[in-house]
């Protein structure tokens, strides 16, 4: 895709800035580099468990990893591809700063992105092998990974919600050596929050390692305590409900536009604003005195619009 890129686009989409049109991540290349790293120095190590991304949407970093993987020669290990393959859901049951991230979020089609295409691009690249899909809203499916060993955790949900709830279920599973990976940590404030809140509830203490502008990471170093793995993580305590999220109603089969088209849609409401403003002031200035052949002529005579010299 980047020889169709020039300029700012190529900047951007090298960077990882925007939401590409085609290509199967947002996420740019220091941060692929930096997760592939992460791979090869978690089967380096001899670091135990499978690998999650919790956030997938086309699904192009969880290829990498399997990808990465199969270029070690690792086929013990599993791949897991969660996501909702249906977008953000309906409500982020906990807003912070009273924005709601979540609802900008769920609005977006481009976001929902089906298991179907997610599992065809895997295949593509020959690498449906040591995958599994999770599909299903992180809050009902994550815990049933609860007793699990990871070596890669790679968080991806964005929001508060699912960035604890991820957190909640797949932590207690992260083995000592491995990588959590926080896609959004610098840029997006509830994720930060929710990352922020579970490091200091479980005491945390491991250094945050900047990989880029957005994202950050931690090794563990010491493994988790009997009851945190046998029991899971203590809840959230800041009035998690429990309940199960619920998917946006979306139309099926509907074309998704693409960023560009939003945008341009954008750009052309605003201008058939200022049209529609600036047909009200010639309007307003037809019926003026000031207007009009005759206000050109009197001002040609120098006649005030009165009519007096
Ligand atoms: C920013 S995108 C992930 C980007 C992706 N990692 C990449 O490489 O381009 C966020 C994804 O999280 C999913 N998501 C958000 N909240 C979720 C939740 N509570 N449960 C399941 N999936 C969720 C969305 O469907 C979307 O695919």
């Amino acid at each position: 895709m980047s020889r169709e890129l020039a300029g700012d686009q190529l900047r951007f989409r090298t960077a990882g800035m925007d939401w590409p049109l085609h290509g199967l991540t947002m996420v740019g290349l220091p941060r692929l580099d930096d997760l592939q790293a992460c791979v090869e120095a978690a089967v380096g190590d001899g670091v135990q468990g499978d690998l999650i991304e919790a956030g997938t949407w086309r699904g192009g970093a969880a290829i990498l990893m399997r990808a990465t993987l199969d270029s070690l020669g690792d086929d013990g290990r599993t791949v897991f591809v969660a996501d909702s393959f249906q977008g953000f859901p309906e409500v982020d049951r906990h807003p912070r700063d009273g924005y709601d991230l979540g609802a900008d979020l769920a609005a977006c089609d481009f976001l929902a992105v089906p298991l179907e295409e997610v599992r065809d691009s895997f295949a593509r690249f020959g690498l449906n092998r040591g995958v599994s899909f999770v599909p299903g809203f992180f809050e009902d499916t994550l815990p049933a990974l609860g007793a699990r060993s990871w070596s890669i955790v790679r968080l991806d949900g964005d929001t508060y919600d699912a960035t604890r709830s991820s957190l909640e279920a797949l932590y207690p599973g992260l083995s000592v050596g491995g990588y959590l990976i926080a896609d959004d940590y610098l840029q997006i404030d509830p994720c930060r929050q929710a990352v922020d809140d579970f490091r200091r509830q479980h005491g945390i203490t491991e250094p945050l390692v900047e990989v880029d502008w957005s994202c950050a990471r931690w090794r563990r170093e010491r493994g988790p305590a009997t009851a945190e793995r046998d029991g899971g993580a203590a809840p959230c305590s800041d009035g998690d409900t429990r309940s199960s999220p619920r998917a946006v109603a979306r139309t099926p089969n509907r074309r998704v536009p693409a960023i560009e088209e939003v945008e341009l849609r954008h750009e052309l409401s605003e201008l058939r604003g200022r049209l529609a403003a600036a047909d009200a002031e010639i309007e307003r200035l037809a019926g003026s005195p000031l207007s009009g052949p005759r206000a050109w002529l009197r001002r040609r005579l120098g006649l005030a619009p009165g009519g007096r010299a």
